[in-house]
Order: structure tokens, then sequence, then C-alpha cells
């Protein structure tokens, strides 16, 4: 797991994918946090993308770095607790100034029965699972 945060916070951004019934839906995010040992993303519970994830946990998201692409397949859980989010702001202090540990918006959420894969043109595919 740590390989795969090391990644994502190479990357810098990554587009993560959600259900929305039928459709796909997808968008840039860049947060990422290690805390307790889970990987966990941050967003806010006013936006269509936290409605899609209550709906349906499953995600994808992706990106790449340097001639490497990471798909990372995962169920998502929300954790309300205070300092699940307060690690989150101290990750990320560029979120404080729109959210808050103990606003009503401010949501961070954990990957579950995930599955990355990281893929590049000239290397077999190594499969990360957590
Ligand atoms: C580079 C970049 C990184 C972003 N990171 C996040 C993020 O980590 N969390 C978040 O909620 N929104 C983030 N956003 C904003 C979302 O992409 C935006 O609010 C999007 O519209 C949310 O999806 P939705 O409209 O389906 O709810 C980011 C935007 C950009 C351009």
């Amino acid at each position: 797991m740590q390989e795969v945060y090391e990644f994502l916070k190479k990357a810098g951004n990554y587009y993560l994918a959600t259900i929305d019934g039928n459709k796909p839906r997808v968008r840039p995010f860049g947060t990422a946090n290690i805390f307790e040992g889970k990987l966990y993303i941050q967003t806010g519970k006013r936006k269509a993308v936290s409605r899609q994830m209550a709906a349906n946990p499953n995600i994808e998201i992706c990106t790449m770095n340097e001639g490497r692409w990471i798909r990372i397949e995962a169920e998502v859980v929300n954790d309300d607790r205070i300092e699940a989010k307060e690690s989150m702001l101290e990750a990320h202090p560029e979120l404080r100034g729109m959210y808050s540990a103990s606003d009503d918006n401010m949501q961070v959420l954990y990957l579950k029965n995930a599955v990355a894969t990281i893929a590049s043109f000239t290397e077999q595919p190594k499969v990360i699972r957590f």
C-alpha cells in the first residue's frame, strides 16, 4: 500500500471514477493520506461524487507517472471520525480554506478490498492488494 500511496503522491493528481446509476463519472482528485494503515481520500459530502460513493462504493482510480500508470479498483468506506479528518487536513493543509474536521461537509473515506495494478509498456504489470 505504501508503494501505491507514493505513486499517487508522485503523480500529484489522479482521476476518480464512480458509478452514477448505470453511467460512469470521472473527475480529477488529489487527496491521499495514510491513516491507521489505510489509504484515505477526501471529498465534500455536498458533492455528487460523495452521493455516488454512498449509493455504490465501487470506485476506480487511475493516474500515471514517469511512463507507468496505475489503476486501483476498490470499495470506499466512509469514516466520520474527527481524527481521520484531522489527519487528512494535516497531510493536505490547503484543504483548511474549504473544510474543517468538525464541519458537516468534510468527508474522508478509506479504500478496502483494493487491487492496484502498476503497468508500463516495458514491464510486467505489478499487482498490489490491500
Ligand atoms: C487537480 C485537482 C484535484 C482535485 N482534488 C479533489 C479532491 O481530492 N477531492 C475533491 O472532493 N475534489 C477534488 N477536486 C475537485 C473535483 O474534481 C470537483 O469538485 C468535481 O466536480 C467533483 O466531482 P463531482 O462533480 O462528480 O461531484 C480536484 C480538482 C482538481 C482540478
